[in-house]
């Protein structure tokens, strides 16, 4: 595992974005899976810039999302489809019939979670897979636990995490209680890993699920048994690995 400090959100945005536009030029056709939240943001600003610069195409891309909130429809501002089309998909060239979502919607969740681990395997797998890091050491919705989960499953969110995100909701109660979620297996399938981490509240999770014991209950530190993960931390995650 390779953990790179970086000056600020900026520079960490940079750092990723040169990582998977060197992927997309290696391998135009690669299959990338795609988080949501706040520590991506700059990340997929970084590379539609880098798109408008000629500098890399999305033409041959397939994108498969980490997740999405149960009972969310796609229109909603605060779905992660939506958030994915906002943020990237309706910036570069991407073909929107190769970018996946796992459909908060579906009537049946388990069928649902079948056949979208089905789909990440139907695509030839993830070539990069793009993380960001929860406060409680989650990463996707795999939430601490008492055991990894492997495939794609259905998760009810910890309180922990409804708190986190209801700042983009109007309170903690509009916050979905479940959502859909890709597996720790799903996720070290990934041929590469690259982790983005800002923001002092994050310094204790790192510390925890990159150099503390690999454990369910920070689900993040299976990472550590990847052969190829970079995170990529702002001076403030980074912090508490100075101490
Ligand atoms: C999002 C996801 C989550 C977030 C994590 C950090 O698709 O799977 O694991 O990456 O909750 O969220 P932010 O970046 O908003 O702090």
């Amino acid at each position: 595992m390779k953990i790179i400090k970086t000056a600020d959100y900026n520079e960490m945005s940079k750092v990723a974005a040169n990582i998977i536009a060197a992927q997309i030029t290696l391998k135009p056709n690669s299959v990338l899976g795609l988080a949501t939240g706040s520590s991506p943001i700059g990340t997929y600003k970084e590379l539609i810039s880098k798109y408008e610069n000629g500098e890399i195409d999305f033409s041959d891309i397939t994108t498969v999302n980490l997740d999405e909130y149960k009972g969310m429809p796609r229109t909603n501002e605060q779905s992660y489809y939506y958030f994915m089309n906002d943020n990237l998909f309706n910036h570069v060239n991407i073909d929107k019939d190769r970018t996946h979502v796992p459909n908060g919607m579906a009537e049946d969740a388990e069928l649902e979670c079948k056949e979208y681990e089905e789909l990440v395997k139907s695509v030839g797998g993830v070539d990069l897979q793009l993380l960001g890091l929860g406060r409680n050491g989650h990463i996707g919705f795999n939430e601490p636990s008492e055991e990894f989960a492997k495939e794609t499953h259905c998760v009810d969110l910890t309180e922990s995490t409804i708190e986190a995100n209801k700042r983009f909701f109007a309170s903690a109660e509009d916050v979905p209680r479940q959502a859909f979620s890709m597996g720790i297996g799903t996720i070290m399938a990934a041929k590469k890993i690259v982790v983005v981490v800002s923001g002092a509240d994050k310094a204790e999770a790192v510390k925890k699920a990159f150099t503390g014991p690999v454990t369910p209950n920070v689900p993040g530190s299976i990472l550590q048994f990847h052969g190829d993960v970079t995170v990529v931390c702002d001076a403030e995650a980074y912090s508490e690995l100075e101490k």
